[in-house]
């Protein structure tokens, strides 16, 4: 709906509206009872269709302090979707009078975005799938600005399941954004998704450079390092040598849990899992790092470190509350920021009906196809490549039709730069296109 802020992804925000909203956090957290004039009146409304402790309960926790009320389903097995209320239903009935904002976790990739689509009032994603996680991201790049005092050019280690972890991918868009350093760190087989790469390669111009992690000591030896900049690849010259970038210190280390309940094959391949320890904080190069993880943790953080200075996650949880009361804040139009600079919008492409390309299986766009416009994301022209709206994965397909004159070309195709974006239509092979009645727009030799 027009006019209304939603916060589906972490593209949804500008680098100077994220600066302000930490600068607001900052002042509610220096007193957190001192605000509660600010949401008089307004309620939020938590649809949880997963489990959480942090997200739910540091977002009803924020609408309190600003003097706001919440409404809940923790649990939406107890409400309507068990009868099969679908998504868009359930958002426009408690968009419409019940509450002023939604707080929305989903286990399906892009159920925010299709919740937004449906709502009338703000839809703030709290997780969706292996998606994203935007204000799990908000509070981490908090943290390091409270933390470090800046987030451009910082050196931060992403280690453990860095696949399916939806705040990993949030967090990796958002600091190549700021500018800052990604070493990559992934549990075997566990390592960032090409869709993922991809983007930042294309989008924000990251540069996948092999790294020697020797310095990182135990953390990085079950692994391979990768180092994700947003220099060019002659500025980091004078830093490489035959074994790849040498990482000497860095700034932070941001360690995730299996998210086993995720994984297509369940708890497998977790004997290599990346541990954090005393040891491995002994490392010369994690000397001043502060250690991060969102929470919950299992075994990958030991417990006998929770006790060293660098250890932030308890304060990390803690920080959520006021970061998340300048958010709720400011998609209700409470909270004032002086930017007036706003992210680019989305340019989204409908998909006509009959195909859907989206290869995830577990995209909303599969799960809960009744309410969804199939739509794409143009990342490159030449050669074609798109991207589905909602889960961000790479479309398949071997041929692109036109839907005005029929004709299909492969994606590598000069002639498709005469076709309109909005005329694309994404065809599997030339079964797909024969049975849609497109024919080949050059003639295959006889
Ligand atoms: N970090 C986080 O999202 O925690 P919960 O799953 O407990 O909300």
């Amino acid at each position: 709906m027009s006019g209304v802020r939603h916060l589906v992804s972490i593209d949804d925000l500008s680098l100077p509206e994220m600066r302000e909203l930490f600068a607001f956090a900052a002042k509610f957290q220096a007193d957190m009872r001192a605000h509660s004039h600010i949401g008089r009146g307004l309620i939020s409304a938590s649809l949880f269709y997963e489990a959480s402790t942090r997200t739910r309960l540091s977002f009803e926790s924020a609408m309190l302090r600003l003097g706001g009320g919440t409404i809940t389903a923790a649990d939406m097995r107890t409400s309507s979707a068990s009868k099969g209320e679908s998504l868009a239903d359930t958002v426009r009935v408690v968009g419409g009078g019940y509450a002023d904002v939604i707080v929305l976790r989903h286990p399906s990739e892009g159920a925010a975005r299709l919740a937004a689509q449906y709502s009338s009032v703000p839809v703030i994603n709290a997780g969706d799938g292996s998606h994203e996680h935007p204000t799990q991201t908000l509070c981490d790049l908090y943290n390091l600005w409270v933390e470090r005092g800046r987030i451009e050019g910082l050196d931060v280690v992403l280690a453990g399941d860095l696949r399916y972890s939806r705040t990993i991918h949030s967090f990796a868009y958002a600091l190549a954004r700021f500018g800052a350093n990604l070493v990559c760190v992934p549990a075997p087989g566990y390592e960032l998704p090409d869709y993922v790469v991809l983007r930042l390669r294309e989008e924000f111009g990251v540069e996948p450079q092999r790294a020697d992690a020797s310095r990182l000591g135990d953390l990085a030896s079950s692994s391979d390092a990768v180092y994700l900049t947003p220099q060019k690849p002659h500025q980091l010259s004078l830093f490489t040598d035959a074994r790849g970038l040498s990482i000497e210190r860095v700034d932070a280390v941001y360690m995730t849990r299996p998210q086993t309940e995720r994984h297509p094959d369940g708890a497998r391949g977790l004997e290599n899992y990346v541990q954090l320890g005393k040891r491995s904080l002994a490392a010369e190069s994690l000397r001043d790092a502060v250690v991060m993880h969102p929470l919950p943790r299992r075994d990958e953080i030991s417990d006998d470190i929770d006790s060293d200075p660098r250890s932030i996650y308890f304060k990390q949880a803690a920080r959520g509350v006021p970061i998340r009361m300048a958010i709720l804040g400011y998609l209700l139009g409470v909270v004032k920021l002086a930017t007036d600079q706003r992210p680019p919008e989305p340019h989204f492409y409908n998909v006509p009906s009959t195909t859907n390309p989206c290869p995830n299986p577990t995209c909303i766009a599969r799960t809960e196809p009744r309410h969804v416009t199939a739509m794409f994301k143009l990342t490159s022209r030449f050669p074609l490549r798109a991207h589905c709206a909602y889960c961000s994965h790479e479309l398949k397909f071997h041929f692109v039709g036109c839907s005005t004159t029929l004709h299909y070309h492969s994606p590598e195709s000069p002639d498709l730069r005469k076709v309109r974006s909005d005329h694309f239509v994404f065809l599997r092979d030339a079964d797909e296109a024969a049975r849609l009645g497109y024919a080949p727009a050059v003639k295959p030799k006889t």
